[in-house]
């Protein structure tokens, strides 16, 4: 495995990070994880404004070139012996003594890391078969449209779900449902899709975004608007969105120890249209 340092491509075992940098000891950084398909990155430019965005609000200076970002992960992608996965990249603060305080750092400077994770096909049987999602608590702080470091909410979560044999969890506010643990949540009520609207409780997925932008091409109805715990478990179809997962149809629910099909307890019409048009997507991948 390559890893891509800052501007170096270096091997995984010369990859050495400092034990003072701040994505280490405080989670002070964000990340992204876009996926390529027969050697071709999917929205590679839209999750790299969205890397920017992220270190824009959390006050990390970007000063990267997004071109020359875009073609050193062309040639990370590149250096690896498999065509279709998944590149995480990160950027942190920066290295500097223990201090909550950075702003008096002047020589501070952001850290790069990206890999190749591994070879990921896409989950097409799941994609048909569906999954299981546990419904929790969103325990997790009030600034989820940021990508960041700092996971422990949807580490703990997602750990829970699958202690209970669950795929993801799905995780609420006060009954309503925002998001899951690495995932947006879709349902589909009388012919409309829903999801939570994009603000400070959820991250604005990019497959999210492609997903409206499917729906708006199709005449699927589609609002970004809120629902409850209730509302999806009545729904008549339900998927997650992400990156690695693309479209995922959630068949049955746990809740409070209570198993709940989800419509009719398998893929719906909806969903399979918007995986379709996805998946055509894919294959016309520039
Ligand atoms: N997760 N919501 C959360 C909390 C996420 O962590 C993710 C992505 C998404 C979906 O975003 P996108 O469609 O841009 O992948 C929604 C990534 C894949 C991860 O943590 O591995």
């Amino acid at each position: 495995t390559k890893v891509l340092l800052n501007n170096r491509i270096v091997d995984l075992k010369s990859a050495n990070v400092n034990i003072l940098d701040r994505g280490y000891q405080f989670g002070d950084g964000v990340y992204e994880v876009v996926r390529f398909y027969d050697h071709a990155y999917f929205e590679l430019e839209a999750h790299l404004i969205r890397l920017k965005e992220s270190c824009e609000k959390i006050n990390i200076p970007f000063k990267m070139h997004l071109k020359k970002l875009e073609s050193d992960l062309v040639y990370l992608m590149n250096t690896c012996d498999y065509s279709t996965g998944y590149v995480y990249i990160q950027i942190t603060r920066g290295v500097m003594d223990r201090n909550h305080i950075y702003r008096d750092q002047l020589d501070l400077k952001p850290q790069l890391v990206a890999y190749t994770v591994k070879e990921e096909k896409r989950p097409l049987k799941l994609m048909e078969q569906g999954i299981t999602v546990h419904v929790t608590d969103d325990i997790r702080w009030l600034l989820c449209d940021i990508k960041s470091l700092n996971l422990l909410g949807s580490v703990l979560a997602k750990n829970k779900a699958h202690e209970k044999g669950a795929k993801e969890a799905v995780l609420h506010r006060d009954g309503i449902i925002t998001e899951g643990s690495s995932t947006n949540v879709f349902i589909v009520k009388d012919g409309t899709l829903y999801t939570h609207p994009a603000n400070n409780l959820i991250l604005n997925g990019i497959t999210r975004r492609v997903i409206i932008d499917i729906a708006k091409k199709e005449g699927i109805p589609i609002k970004e608007t809120a629902f409850t715990i209730d509302e999806f478990l009545n729904a008549d179809e339900a998927f997650t969105s992400s990156t690695t997962a693309e479209i995922m149809p959630i068949v049955s629910v746990l809740l409070d120890e209570k198993t709940y099909a989800l419509g009719t307890g398998k893929r719906g019409v909806i969903t399979q249209k918007i995986q379709d048009a996805y998946s055509d997507l894919i294959a016309k991948i520039p």
